[in-house]
């Protein structure tokens, strides 16, 4: 065993000021070179990477520094001097140590990846290797900004006079719109528990409780497809109040992330934010979460177009679609013929049967419909789109949804192959107005957009009878950038009026009362009127640290097939183990 050189300083903080100072320093080695009567050593820890030299004397210390590789760790004394190549690249550019004492902590096999950030490998491999991921300065950079965060959300919640509050992971199933992953309980045989798809029921609970004001930074569990922006286990900074309306819970959190902006990026952001209403949202974007940050927005067609001859229009028309469309101003020249079918063949995900585009030029405007428009239908066309040469209009015609889905990502995809996408520019705003209800074509049913707890506006509630696709909720979502940051509710807190949303839901009585039968009678002795709001911390710090996935601001995040590619985690469970909780596998089928 080797003894522990107690370090004086991280690497990454020594500067000029050190120079003649004696130091000892603890870290990897990042890389070694050996020019001749000289040993050069880049030496890291998190806070960054310091160049040592050992001098061809004495013999043992130049041996020993001779054997150093990749990954090993190491105790250096030394004293601090003028480097003579400045290193411009690196914060410790201007210095350097003349290594007088080396210890070897341990060595290291021949790293599978490189300790680099731009090392280029899959994600896969990354994940097997996590500890030598998290190695690099900027993954480490990304779990300390992550902190800084939550450790913001901590401080502002606590002074505004929120108490910290842990609920269960244990729990019966959380309605959150996903899938739950489950838990046998091997002291009740046959059955389970769900984890938290998150804490909306327990945190209702406070405030019937009188704990008036509860936030948690907690973890929640959902069994959905896979995203960028989406894990199966992920953080949330949830929070409830008591008496309060829309208002103030949105006020209380504009505050919070105008706290966030100042304390860990050092920016003033404008308060209040902008407030977009769900319908004028899918109107003008396409989409619940609009990026404001370019233009590019829908104008509807249906008054243009209703005449024309083109089946495709007159029929979607017809069958209650739409015909809308985006114009991609100032950029015709920059798409091929190509890129247009390539756009077409991308929001067949969507479902879009096809695209229609019109390019306005100098003289005349062409179009893949010309044998169905003459120049003036084209014209009055290009006019909602106040068009000019050089423009690009895009057009789908479908199911109102279809439509939406289709322009609001072209409209974004666009904006990105672009370069129109200003990760410096920050656009938070507030969708609000959300219908209370979103119809299930397929199932026939409505499910509840957020979730089942959501208030509906007053004065909509005689529609949950008589026109439930209308009922507008007391709900709200925090969107930066196009990417949903955060979503809350007014919530029910009458047990007659929950029992009717259930029952508009499609729930049995019976369901109701086993499912949530604690909330209607918990409703029964005293509950404040109460409404709250959670963020995703990883989409938050993911957004703020200018990344692209939430995978690389979560220290261990599952990959794309929702596995553990560190532990090997899901694994089989052992039969005892199997027995224990009273549980077969069903043969797979042959
Ligand atoms: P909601 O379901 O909108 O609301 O979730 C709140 C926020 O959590 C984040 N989020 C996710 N982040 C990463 N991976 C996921 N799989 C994932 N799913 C959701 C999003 C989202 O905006 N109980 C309510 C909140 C409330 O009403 O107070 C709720 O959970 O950023
Ligand atoms: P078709 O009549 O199917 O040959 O289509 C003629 C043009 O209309 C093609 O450019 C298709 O891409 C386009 N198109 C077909 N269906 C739609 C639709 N639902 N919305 C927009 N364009 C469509």
């Amino acid at each position: 065993m080797s003894t522990l050189m107690k370090r004086t300083h991280m690497c990454g903080v020594l500067r000029s000021e050190n120079i003649g100072g004696k130091v000892t320093l603890n870290g990897w080695i990042q890389k070694r070179r050996n020019l001749g009567g000289l040993i050069f050593c880049d030496l890291r820890d998190k806070t960054g990477i310091v160049q040592i030299v050992f001098n061809n004397e004495p013999a043992d210390l130049f041996e020993r520094a001779d054997s150093l590789r990749s990954e090993y760790v190491v105790g250096v004394r030394g004293t601090v001097r003028e480097r003579e190549s400045k290193n411009r690249d690196l914060p410790t550019g201007d210095i350097e140590i003349i290594a007088e004492e080396l210890v070897i902590y341990s060595e290291a096999d021949t790293p599978p990846i490189y300790v680099k950030d731009d090392d280029n490998v899959s994600e896969d491999l990354r994940l097997r290797y996590r500890y030598l991921d998290l190695r690099k300065l900027k993954m480490q950079r990304n779990l300390t900004f992550r902190h800084k965060i939550a450790q913001c959300a901590r401080e502002y919640f606590s002074a505004e006079g929120f108490t910290e509050v842990e609920t269960p992971v244990l729990v019966n199933p959380t309605p959150e719109g996903a899938r739950d992953y489950l838990v046998p309980s091997r002291v009740n045989p046959g059955k389970f528990f769900a984890l938290p798809q998150s804490p909306q029921q327990f945190k209702q609970m406070l405030m019937l409780s009188g704990t008036d004001r509860y936030f948690q930074i907690a973890r929640c569990f959902r069994d959905e497809d896979l995203r960028a922006d989406r894990q199966p286990e992920f953080t949330q900074i949830d929070l409830e109040m008591s008496f309060v309306d829309q208002e103030d819970v949105i006020d209380v959190n504009e505050r919070f992330l105008q706290k966030v902006f100042r304390d860990v990026m050092d920016i003033e952001i404008p308060v209040p934010f902008p407030r977009v209403p769900y319908d004028e949202a899918m109107e003008r974007f396409g989409s619940d979460k609009p990026d404001t940050r370019f233009g590019f927005e829908l104008k509807c067609l249906n008054d243009v177009v209703k005449d024309c001859g083109f089946k495709v229009f007159t029929d979607a028309l017809a069958a209650g679609g739409d015909v809308r469309g985006i114009n991609i101003s100032g950029y015709s020249d920059k798409f091929s013929r190509k890129d247009v079918d390539k756009m077409t063949e991308s929001i067949k995900t969507f479902g879009a049967k096809g695209l229609v585009w019109i390019r306005v030029n100098d003289s005349e405007i062409t179009s893949s419909v010309n044998k169905f428009f003459d120049q003036d239908q084209l014209k009055q066309i290009t006019e909602v789109f106040s068009g000019k040469p050089n423009d690009l209009i895009l057009i789908v015609a479908d199911r109102k949804s279809v439509v939406f889905d289709s322009l609001g990502f072209l409209r974004r995809d666009l904006a990105d192959k672009l370069g129109l996408l200003n990760d410096s520019q920050y656009n938070l705003l507030w969708v609000v107005d959300f219908p209370l209800y979103e119809y299930n074509e397929e199932e026939g049913r409505y499910y509840a957009m957020h979730h089942p707890f959501t208030a509906p506006k007053p004065e909509d509630v005689p529609l949950m009878d008589t026109d439930p696709g209308k009922v507008k909720a007391n709900a709200y979502d925090i969107v930066l950038n196009g990417v949903e940051l955060g979503g809350g509710s007014i919530r029910i807190h009458d047990s007659a009026l929950q029992q009717k949303m259930f029952e508009v839901l499609g729930l049995s009585p019976e369901e109701v009362q086993q499912k949530f039968g604690f909330m209607l009678e918990a409703f029964r002795y005293g509950t404040p009127p109460h409404g709250g709001l959670a963020y995703g911390l990883d989409r938050l710090v993911m957004l703020l640290a200018g990344e692209k996935s939430i995978r690389e601001v979560i220290a261990f995040p599952k990959n794309q097939n929702a596995a553990c590619m560190l532990t090997g985690a899901p694994t089989e469970a052992a039969e005892q183990q199997l027995e224990e909780l009273s549980i077969r596998i069903a043969e797979e089928e042959k």
